[in-house]
């Protein structure tokens, strides 16, 4: 059975152009005019793009005494809707546990996805067995990312001297390190000196992790990931600090991606000033939301390429979940979803403003993350060969953004009351419609494990260079007798 996308224009991260994307077998199998098919979906006045890549999402995740409430299925579920036919979620080991033994119960979450998805591997202690099963990692179990949390002391975070040893053994692997970059140091510090000075609200979670604190963790993980000679990914970038540092270490050669979250970008520190305690408590997430003049810089990174992905970082807790820190801000679970609004918000706030170009909304939201993850082209491309993880974009399609009628399982939204206009018209992941003019047709257990291999170029690269740079004993004929 073949199917037919009919009448659209397609955007990639490079083109614009008329013509039909014919599939069979959930590949993309002719591109061109007056295609025809077993199935036609009328894709008349609407953008065929890359079905959108998260590369960053937690579904089910033990954080904070609890679990985030979408797991695999909703939040696959949300992730279709919304456009996006792709999330990598992160594994996390508890301290002292395999990393191998981690990986089964992710595998055993994760047979519930209704779209495809991968997983980054966390290092949240070390020691031999991390580094001799990162190996069996990238080798045997198709991952070539590895996450580092430099913030949450006493429970995720790692050292420096940790860091540097798993960024070794990533350069050695050719995999890619990963950093949530907050000094966990510091921030512990000032939470404690908040609550004791009586400050206890969900506004101190935003007073404790100030722009400064990331921008210092992000240009320590560079530096640290430079002297290791690997590629460094930050995640969730939220401030002109952490930005200027990827910035300037790009200018400097070092290979650098930065990552904002469309929460960042559209939403600001207000939300934490709310007179309302639920409604800042729902916002509470590290980083926490900046000033404007941080989001124009995240918006001037994405247009001028110094930053290179959209993600949500989705992790979503009930209003009833963050009320377990009523008068201790420190125990609010920190995450905020966005799944299914990350593509309309994208589009609405970047592309319809004209801060993006549509090609640079594909670049972000798809194709960039699909290179970096070394997915491309089977996935963040309209290509001859690729999955057909497709979405059909009507740009007149509009919507006001309601929990009421979302996909994720809890009981707000923080994009609320938001008016969006460019939606799907279609979803299809590997070529089946999951998504139809607002129908949800997702099958649970579709989505499959993609594999990921280790980086061919950008780590040879850096090795190669590393190799010629490195110290080397000069050879000496003339020495001279000692004790002259
Ligand atoms: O607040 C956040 N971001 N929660 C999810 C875990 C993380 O730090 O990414
Ligand atoms: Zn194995
Ligand atoms: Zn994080
Ligand atoms: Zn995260």
């Amino acid at each position: 059975m073949t199917t037919v996308i009919k009448g659209g224009t397609i955007v990639t991260a490079d083109l614009t152009y008329k013509a039909d994307v014919k599939i069979d077998g959930g590949k993309i199998i002719e591109i061109g005019p007056n295609l025809v098919g077993d199935t036609t979906l009328d894709a008349t006045g609407c953008y065929v793009m890359p079905g959108g890549i998260d590369p960053h999402v937690h579904l089910e995740m033990p954080f904070m005494g609890t679990y985030s409430a979408d797991d695999f299925e909703s939040g696959t579920r949300a992730a279709l809707a919304g456009g996006t036919t792709m999330v990598v979620d992160f594994c996390l080991p508890e301290p002292g546990q395999s990393l191998l033994d981690a990986l089964k119960r992710w595998d055993n979450k994760a047979t519930r996805a209704n779209c495809d998805y991968s997983f980054h591997m966390s290092v949240t202690w070390w020691g031999e067995q991390v580094f001799n099963e990162m190996k069996a990692v990238v080798a045997h179990h198709g991952i070539n990312t590895f996450k580092h949390f430099m913030a949450y002391k006493g429970a995720l975070m790692v050292n420096d001297d940790e860091m540097f040893a798993s960024f070794s053994r990533c350069a050695e692997l050719g995999a890619l390190p990963l950093v949530h970059a907050e000094n966990g140091d510091v921030v512990a510090a000032m939470q404690t000196k908040l609550m004791d000075e009586g400050n206890n609200g969900p506004e101190a979670h935003a007073y404790s992790r100030p722009a400064s604190v990331e921008g210092e963790a992000t240009n320590r993980a560079i530096i640290i990931a430079d002297m290791a000679g690997v590629p460094l990914y930050v995640v969730h970038t939220s401030c002109e600090q952490a930005h200027e540092a990827i910035r300037r270490a790009r200018q400097n050669g070092m290979r650098v991606y930065g990552e904002p979250l469309i929460q960042h970008l559209t939403l600001d520190e207000s939300e934490y000033f709310n007179k309302d305690w639920d409604h800042s408590a729902r916002r509470v997430m590290s980083p926490p939301f900046r000033s404007k003049q941080h989001q124009d810089s995240l918006w001037a990174g994405l247009a001028s390429g110094s930053l290179q992905v959209v993600a949500t970082d989705h992790c979503a807790f009930t209003t009833d979940q963050k009320r377990t820190g009523l008068g201790d801000f420190r125990k609010i679970p920190n995450g905020t979803g966005g799944l299914e609004d990350r593509l309309p918000m994208l589009w609405m706030h970047g592309v319809a403003t004209g801060r993006i170009t549509m090609n640079e909304f594909v670049a972000v939201t798809s194709t960039n993350i699909a290179k970096i993850l070394n997915i491309y082209p089977r996935k963040g491309a309209i290509l001859v060969g690729a999955d057909a993880d497709i979405v059909v974009l009507d740009p007149n399609r509009s919507k006001t953004i309601s929990a009421k009628s979302q996909q994720s399982a809890i009981d707000y939204n923080v994009f609320e009351g938001k008016e969006v206009t460019g939606l799907p018209r279609y979803t299809l992941t590997r070529g089946v419609v999951a998504i139809e003019d607002g129908a949800i047709r997702t099958q649970e257990g579709h989505g499959q494990f993609v594999k990921r291999e280790p980086y061919p170029a950008v780590n040879k690269a850096l090795s190669t260079w590393k190799e010629l740079t490195s110290p080397r004993k000069v050879e000496r004929s003339g020495i001279p007798a000692s004790g002259v």
